[in-house]
């Protein structure tokens, strides 16, 4: 019997899965854990099931100890890890990818529809009773039909965006650092373009790819200037992929004409500036936040780690 750490409340019963076969510490608990107490209850575990709030890295490899043989992340995403210290101590690293696509694309559409048509700061008048009429000129946004979709990391999460996007009768551009499949790219009658092409004709600008060192800050100023002073710009990747505080210059400047964001740049704090803003939508990282696709995530990290410890091959292992 190997012993296993989840470091918060999971649904569906994936914790009563991995608990049916290993000795099993379930912190049932919605907070991430505190740094000193995951250090502490990772001594002697074979296994990690972390949240993308938990950071792995090598003090807490070390703190774990040589037995650790899987670290499996509920979420696709996992700027978390510090994989190459994994690699170096043999630990499999796994994460979440398939199953929180449909969700994260749909929220992707959300925020869209939100910010194009000022939807947040429409739902707040009415609620804070601030006297409204229906008028011909009031509470104007703009709509998608003939407007340029453009989706920064065309992977699956993007293309399922893009897909979704073409059914509001947008043409869809796409730009990344990887070729997208050829097929999904002619499915979507899509332009494939380098990124500043993407910045300077969209006008809808939705971020998908994985906060890795090289998109740190990739939507930076000089890039929110690049955009149409109409555009709008929505991330539900990564805070630290958007440069929050440019953001907020180029909103006050007029450069783009709003956002939609469910992810920061120092979750959960949210940059002041962007707080009182009526031209922004902002969402505390719900992208997978349905019940079918949070159960199904931590039973893809459970599967992870039960055929790590039967010593078979992780079902979705991280490559990178
Ligand atoms: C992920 O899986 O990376 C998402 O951000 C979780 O919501």
């Amino acid at each position: 019997m190997a012993r296993v750490l989840l470091t918060a409340r999971v649904s569906g019963d994936a914790a009563d899965r991995l608990g049916t076969e290993h000795s099993l510490v379930h912190r049932a608990e919605d907070s991430p854990m505190p740094r000193a107490d995951l250090l502490a209850a990772v001594e002697g575990v074979d296994a990690l099931v972390a949240m993308l709030v938990d950071r792995i890295d090598a003090e807490l490899l070390d703190a774990a100890g040589p037995q650790l043989r899987v670290v499996a992340n509920v979420a696709v995403g996992y700027d978390n890890i510090d994989v190459a210290a994994c690699r170096q101590r043999g630990v499999v690293v796994t994460n979440t990818p398939g199953v929180l696509t449909d969700a994260t694309a749909d929220l992707a559409i959300a925020l869209t529809l939100m910010t194009t048509r000022a939807l947040g700061s429409a739902e707040r008048r009415v609620r804070t009773g601030e006297p409204w009429r229906w008028s011909m000129t009031a509470n104007l946004g703009t709509g998608l039909r003939g407007k340029r979709f453009g989706v920064i990391g065309p992977g699956a999460i993007g293309l399922a965006t893009a897909q979704r996007a073409l059914a509001f009768g947008t043409e869809i551009l796409l730009a990344g650092r990887s070729t997208p499949d050829a097929g999904a790219v002619e499915a979507l009658g899509a332009t494939v373009v380098d990124l500043d092409e993407l910045l300077a004709t969209a006008d809808v600008v939705s971020v998908h790819c994985p906060l890795t060192p090289a998109t740190r800050h990739l939507v930076g100023a000089d890039q929110l200037r690049a955009m149409k002073p109409t555009a709008h710009l929505v991330n539900t990747a990564r805070g630290p992929i958007v440069d929050e505080a440019a953001l907020v210059a180029a909103l006050e400047a007029g450069e783009i004409a709003g956002a939609g964001l469910d992810v920061f740049e120092d979750e959960p704090r949210v940059h002041p500036g962007l707080l009182g803003r009526d031209d922004v939508v902002l969402l505390p990282h719900i992208g997978s936040a349905t019940v079918e696709t949070r159960a199904a995530m931590a039973d893809l990290a459970a599967d992870n780690v039960l055929a790590v410890l039967a010593g078979q091959d992780p079902v979705t292992p991280v490559r990178g």
